[in-house]
């Protein structure tokens, strides 16, 4: 039974609980249960498109921001705020690359490999589409301020749509823990910086407990605001697919909204009749924070239609906590142990018939480079993806005919020290270091043979 008339409504999603909030509150947890919260809509009171191909009109009218921003030109499926309180910096203007070179290089059918660069995005990763949303949601309910915990891409997303409406923003971040690109950008935008001596979910617990206590308006994936816009990336792999669902969806995992976005996209799109099948979803941990390929491949963790053993992951999280667990990798976008967004997850592993990889930091960064070499870049934690799906492949669980989009979720000039590491200290398969010469035509050309 829904109880709100209007086109959207906050819900909780422990099917025991269902409890409603209206969509101009801001919770981020459900204030009956402390399950997370969904987004759900009233579909009969919309006026969805016929058919996906219609959003693609939109192209005509672009010099109308919400035509042109690539999350508000899908805004019938997050139809949860008025116009005139959505947020646009012209984030989601994003490509799906075709690449049979690096389709060639990993064995795949040529015209079957697909790079869905979110990088190209105004603060340079996917969490910009989760701004837009999350932000007209901060603006319809009059938010003051606002905070995030953060890896790095989120704090600086948040800073920039933060200063776009003029409300003040905080984020915090793990020392030490954070790409010198991200962090060069929070300062830049005029985010308050706050170092917490700790790892990312240090800084996740702080930041909820400092939102409640000071009422600033929350910007971390659990805010289901922000999900509502991430499902967007998938309506545009869908569009460079010529309207066409992929048979496989491989992205990274960190806190996990990503995939759980994704999947929402799905059932919706499903449930909508805008699509017949749902692809199958791969998610890639790294082996230095692989909770969620623990939790489902060794601990046998799953949706089981909402009725999720909780004690299953509490029971690793306190062994997490007894051996004083801290999680490392070099994709520091993903060194998360403590995802917020597990349940919605394995909700769209069930949708999705999803499966979960672990890769480790040596794979993550061969792939990388061939993701460069071949394609336009990416930070490592998007290069998780070419690296699990190297291993799926190897695995015959992808096949080679099989149409598949990975997620590259961050520009590469976000981690250069990754970067430059791996090529100047020839620390990989593609390492491509600098040349030393002294300044001397014929020595240079000599080293140039
Ligand atoms: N890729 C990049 C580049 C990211 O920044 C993140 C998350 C992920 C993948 C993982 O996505 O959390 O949806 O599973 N970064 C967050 C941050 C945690 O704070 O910037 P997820």
């Amino acid at each position: 039974m829904n109880k709100f008339s209007g086109n959207a409504h906050i819900e909780c999603i422990n099917p025991q609980c269902q409890a409603q909030y209206d969509v101009n509150e801001t919770i981020f947890k459900c204030s009956k249960c402390g399950d997370l919260l969904d987004i759900k809509y009233n579909w009969n009171k919309i006026a969805v498109p016929a058919k996906m191909s219609d959003f693609g009109k939109r192209w005509a009218s672009r010099n109308n921001a919400l035509d042109f921003s690539g999350v508000w030109r899908f805004r019938e499926l997050l139809n949860f705020c008025p116009d005139e309180h959505k947020v646009t910096l012209c984030e989601g203007q994003t490509i799906l690359q075709k690449n049979d070179m690096l389709a060639e290089y990993l064995g795949i059918k040529k015209g079957r490999l697909h790079l869905q660069y979110e990088g190209l995005n105004p603060s340079g990763s996917f969490k910009d589409n989760g701004m837009a949303a999350a932000f007209s949601h901060a603006k319809m309910t009059g938010a003051k301020s606002c905070a995030c915990a953060s890896t790095g891409n989120t704090s600086a997303a948040v800073a920039l749509y933060a200063h776009s409406i003029g409300i003040k923003c905080t984020v915090f971040i793990g020392s030490g823990r954070i790409a010198y690109g991200k962090l060069s950008q929070a300062m830049d935008y005029g985010a308050q910086t706050i170092q917490i001596r700790g790892d990312f979910d240090d800084c996740m617990k702080q930041v909820q407990s400092v939102c409640t206590k000071l009422n600033m308006y929350l910007l971390n994936s659990l805010n289901p605001f922000r999900l509502e816009g991430q499902k967007t990336i998938m309506y545009r792999i869908m569009e460079g697919l010529g309207w066409n669902v992929p048979d496989w969806i491989i992205v990274p995992g960190g806190n996990l909204g990503n995939s759980s976005a994704f999947g929402k996209a799905f059932a919706e799109l499903k449930e909508l009749g805008l699509i017949n099948r749902v692809p199958r979803m791969a998610i890639i941990n790294a082996s230095g924070a692989d909770t969620l390929a623990e939790l489902v491949n060794k601990r046998g963790l799953k949706w089981n239609g909402g009725s999720v053993e909780e004690k299953i992951y509490r029971d690793y999280y306190a062994e997490l906590t007894a051996r004083n667990f801290s999680p490392h990798t070099c994709a520091s976008a993903i060194e998360i142990s403590r995802p917020v967004n597990l349940k919605k997850c394995l909700r769209a592993i069930d949708v999705c018939s999803g499966i979960v990889r672990a890769v480790p930091d040596e794979q993550i960064v061969d792939a990388k480079a061939l993701i460069g070499k071949y394609g336009l870049g990416c930070e490592p934690a998007s290069a998780a993806t070419i690296a699990g799906l190297k291993v799926l492949l190897a695995e015959k669980i992808v096949r080679p005919d099989e149409t598949v989009a990975c997620v590259l979720t961050g520009h590469c000039l976000k981690d250069p020290t990754v970067t430059v590491e791996y090529h100047r200290d020839k620390k990989g398969l593609f390492s491509n270091p600098p040349i030393e010469a002294n300044n001397d035509i014929d020595e240079i050309i000599r080293l140039m043979q």
